[in-house]
């Protein structure tokens, strides 16, 4: 029954799976440094490690650079796997098999939000804050809150994957296998493909029709050019230069 076995692109598995594991490292690193720092809210005895904070900065760092890349991915090739513009009438369908599905992709969707929120906020951070014993910050609170949005969101997501497809599909993410048609090789082809329709003039139904789900993708990765400026104007303005 080789051929029912679910498959993920290799792009797909790429991005995918290098935004997951940053982002587990940054959820992991985010609880030591709250236990270090804060604790408000309870404590895991973890030994106060000071360090921490910069290390959780650089696992949050590197899935904000990978992020933008998936994002675009999953709004493109990916985008029968995010909300429909039927979705809303398909929920109706209570307990059907099409219901479990829409589910997913609004889960999946909402994970790409869950992690632009966690994303920005991080960025808005100020790494003095903490070791000052600073923890009002509205601010700090956003990002706090974020961690539990995504720890939410990604619980759901592997939920809902469980139950549409099983353990199957949830390994169809992790295994290395790559089918010919799918190999590295053919992706300088496609690029160059690619850019000779762009040349052709195919950029110009780019943005037709407007969809949901294209403004969804513009915003996101605004908030992201935003989350990368935002803090170097800060700086520029409190260091006199603007
Ligand atoms: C889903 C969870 C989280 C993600 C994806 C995440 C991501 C990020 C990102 C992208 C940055 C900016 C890094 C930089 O510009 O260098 C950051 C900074 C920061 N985050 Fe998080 N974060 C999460 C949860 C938390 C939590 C719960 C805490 C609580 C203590 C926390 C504490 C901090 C601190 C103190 C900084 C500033 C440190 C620095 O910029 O080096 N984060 N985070
Ligand atoms: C940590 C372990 C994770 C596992 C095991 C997992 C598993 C999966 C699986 C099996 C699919 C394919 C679903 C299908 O074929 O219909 C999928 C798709 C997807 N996942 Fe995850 N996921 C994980 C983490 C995440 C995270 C952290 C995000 C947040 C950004 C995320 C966002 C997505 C999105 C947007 C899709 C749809 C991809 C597309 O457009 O083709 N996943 N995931």
């Amino acid at each position: 029954m080789k051929t029912t076995q679910p498959y993920q692109p290799l792009l797909l598995r790429i991005l995918h799976g290098l935004t997951g594991l940053f982002l587990v490292a940054a959820i992991l690193t985010a609880v030591w440094t709250y236990d270090t720092y804060d604790g408000r809210w309870g404590r895991i005895p973890l030994p106060i490690f000071k360090d921490i904070e910069g290390i959780h900065g650089t696992f949050g760092l590197w899935t904000l650079l990978i992020f933008p890349a998936f994002v675009v991915y999953a709004f493109h090739r990916g985008q029968r796997r995010l909300v429909q513009p039927n979705s809303i009438a398909q929920l109706a369908r209570v307990g059907q098999p099409i219901w479990w599905y829409t589910l997913n992709r609004f889960t999946n969707t909402l994970a790409l939000l869950a992690l632009t929120f966690a994303l920005f906020s991080g960025k808005m951070m100020d790494e003095t804050w903490l070791p000052k014993g600073e923890l009002q910050h509205g601010w700090y609170y956003a990002h706090l809150g974020s961690w539990v949005v995504m720890v939410a969101a990604i619980a759901s997501h592997l939920l809902m994957n469980a139950k549409v497809g099983g353990t199957p599909l949830l390994l169809s993410m992790l295994t290395r296998k790559v089918r010919d048609r799918d190999s590295p090789k053919f992706w300088p082809e496609q690029v160059s493909q690619w850019r000779q329709n762009v040349r052709k003039g195919a950029w110009k139904t780019w943005f037709q029709p407007v969809s949901g789900l294209m403004i969804l993708e513009i915003a996101i990765l605004i908030s992201i050019f935003i989350a990368w400026v935002l803090p170097v104007l800060n700086k520029a303005v409190e260091s006199g230069l603007v």
